[in-house]
C-alpha cells in the first residue's frame, strides 16, 4: 500500500509498524503477524533491550520478516512506505503519537485508555477528521461474542428500562515503597519516555508497567480497566447527558505512586445512574467476579463480565434469552476489523468517535478524585460548571519540546 494507502485496493497488503514493545506491544506483534495480508516492517521502542528482544521474538514467529528497528518514533512516522502504526506506549504518549501519525498519513491501532486528558481526546478527533484517518482503540473484548449477545438482550427490552448500571473492578495497586532515584540504564532514553509529562528523576518503578500507578502518566487500576467494562454499557445503552460526577477514594500510603488505592464514583446521566466501585456490588455471584457490569431494569437485571452473562427476571435465573434474535453482525476479530477498515476507509468497531465518548467519564472521575469534590458537567460544552480548578485539569501543559497539535 505504501504511502498511497488512501486509494488502496482491498486485496493489497498493509505495512505495519509497532511502537511501544512491552507486554501489550508484544501482543500487537503476535496478533498482526498472524494476519495474512499484513507485513510488519518496523519496530520501535526507546528501550534498546526491549527493542532487540521483540525483534528476535518476531523473527522466531516469522523468519521472513524484514523489519527496521527504531528508538525514536518520529523516524517511523517519517517513512512514507508505512500505512499503519500500532501504539502500546504508556498512556501519556497515546494521543500525541496518534495525532502525529494521522498527520503523517498513517492509520492507528492505539492502546487504551484513549488519552491522558480530555483535551487530548478532542485534538485526536479533530486531527483524525482533518486527515481522513482510521483509528481503532485496543478494547479487544469489544469484538467478543459475549458483548454482542449482552447488547442484543439489553436492547431487546426484555429487562425493561435500564435505570442503573453498576461497574466494578477489584484489586488495587501494589505498594511500591519509596525507592531511591537512579541513573537510567544506557539502553533506555528516559527523557523520551517522559515525553510530554513533567520531568522526574528515573527510578525503575516509575517506568515499565508500574508507571500506570502514577497520576502523571495514567490513572491506576481505574484507568486501566474503565474502558474495558464501560464498553459494554456504551455498546448496549450508550448513556447520554452526563451531568454530575462524584468520586471518593484514597491514595496508597506506603508508595511513591499516587493513583487511587481505591476509587468509587457516582455518575448521573440523563435517565441513568452509573456507579463504579472497587468491590463488587451486593448481587449474588459477583463476589467471584474481579470485574463486571450489573444492569438493573424495570423488569429484571443482567450481570456480565467479559465472558459470562446472568439474567434475572422474577425468580428465574438464566444465562441467555433464546427468544431474543441474533440481530447484531459479529466481529471478524478486533485486529482483522481494523485492517479491513484501513482498506475500506470505513471506521472500525472501536472507533475514535465512540471510544472518546466512552473515555470522557473516566477523565472526569479522576479529576473529581484529585479535587475530592462533586463536579457538575456541561456535556454540550464539555466543561465543568462553575469550577475553574476542575476545568484546568481537563488539559495539561506539555513539557518542552512537545506540544499538543490543535
Ligand atoms: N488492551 C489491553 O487489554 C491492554 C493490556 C495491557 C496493557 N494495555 C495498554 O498498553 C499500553 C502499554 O502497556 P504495557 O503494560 O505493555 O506497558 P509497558 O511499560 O510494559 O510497555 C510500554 C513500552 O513502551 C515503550 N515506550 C514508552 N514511550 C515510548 C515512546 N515515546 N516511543 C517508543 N516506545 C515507548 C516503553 O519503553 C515500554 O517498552 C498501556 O497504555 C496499557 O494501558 C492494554
Amino acid at each position: 500500500m505504501s504511502g498511497t494507502f488512501r486509494s488502496v485496493a482491498p486485496s493489497d497488503r498493509v505495512r505495519v509498524a509497532h511502537i511501544g514493545l512491552g507486554g501489550q506491544g508484544n501482543d500487537h506483534v503476535k496478533w498482526f503477524n498472524a494476519l495474512p495480508d499484513v507485513d510488519i516492517v518496523a519496530l520501535c521502542d526507546l528501550d534498546k533491550v526491549r527493542l532487540e528482544e521483540t525483534h528476535k521474538r518476531l523473527i522466531s514467529l516469522n523468519e521472513n520478516a524484514s523489519v527496521e528497528t527504531y528508538t525514536d518514533f518520529r523516524r517511523v512516522l517519517d517513512r512514507n512506505d508505512i500505512d499503519v502504526i500500532t501504539c502500546a506506549t504508556p498512556d501519556h504518549w497515546h494521543a500525541l503519537i496518534a495525532i502525529m501519525a494521522f498527520q503523517s498519513g498513517k492509520d492507528v491501532y492505539g492502546e487504551k485508555p484513549l488519552s491522558y486528558t480530555l483535551t487530548e481526546g478532542q485534538a485526536m478527533l479533530k486531527n483524525l477528521t482533518r486527515n481522513n484517518s482510521i483509528f481503532q482503540l485496543g478494547t479487544q473484548i469489544h469484538a467478543g461474542e459475549n458483548y454482542h449477545r449482552v447488547t442484543e438482550i439489553i436492547q431487546s427490552g426484555k429487562l425493561g428500562k435500564i435505570h442503573t448500571v453498576r461497574l466494578w473492578k477489584t484489586g488495587g495497586p501494589p505498594e511500591l515503597g519509596f525507592p531511591p532515584n537512579e541513573n537510567p540504564p544506557d539502553t533506555l532514553d528516559w527523557d523520551m519516555w517522559l515525553g510530554p509529562a513533567p520531568y522526574e528523576e528515573y527510578t525503575p518503578v516509575r517506568c515499565h508497567f508500574t508507571y500506570r500507578y502514577f497520576l502523571d502518566y495514567s490513572g491506576g487500576v481505574f484507568a486501566d480497566f474503565w474502558c474495558h467494562i464501560a464498553d459494554i454499557m456504551y455498546m448496549s445503552i450508550h448513556p447520554e447527558g452526563l451531568n454530575s460526577i462524584e468520586s471518593r477514594g484514597d491514595r496508597p500510603h506506603d508508595s511513591i505512586s499516587d493513583a487511587p488505592l481505591w476509587i468509587d464514583v457516582d455518575f448521573k446521566f440523563k435517565d441513568l445512574d452509573v456507579y463504579w466501585t472497587s468491590v463488587p456490588p451486593p448481587v449474588p455471584g459477583t463476589d467471584k467476579m474481579g470485574i463486571g457490569a450489573h444492569f438493573e431494569g424495570t423488569n429484571g437485571s443482567l450481570t456480565c463480565d467479559y465472558n459470562t452473562c446472568t439474567i434475572r427476571i422474577g425468580n428465574e435465573v438464566l444465562n441467555d434469552l433464546p427468544e431474543v434474535p441474533k440481530s447484531i453482525v459479529r466481529s471478524h476479530g478486533h485486529q482483522r476489523n481494523f485492517i479491513d477498515s484501513v482498506k475500506s476507509r470505513k471506521q472500525p468497531e472501536s472507533n475514535l468517535l465512540y471510544t472518546r465518548e466512552m473515555t470522557i467519564p473516566m477523565h472526569l472521575a479522576i479529576i473529581s478524585f484529585r479535587l475530592k469534590r462533586k463536579l457538575k458537567w456541561d456535556c454540550q460544552k464539555e466543561e465543568f460548571i462553575g469550577d475553574d480548578a476542575a476545568n484546568y485539569l481537563l488539559s495539561r501543559a506539555y513539557r518542552s519540546p512537545w506540544s499538543l497539535p490543535a
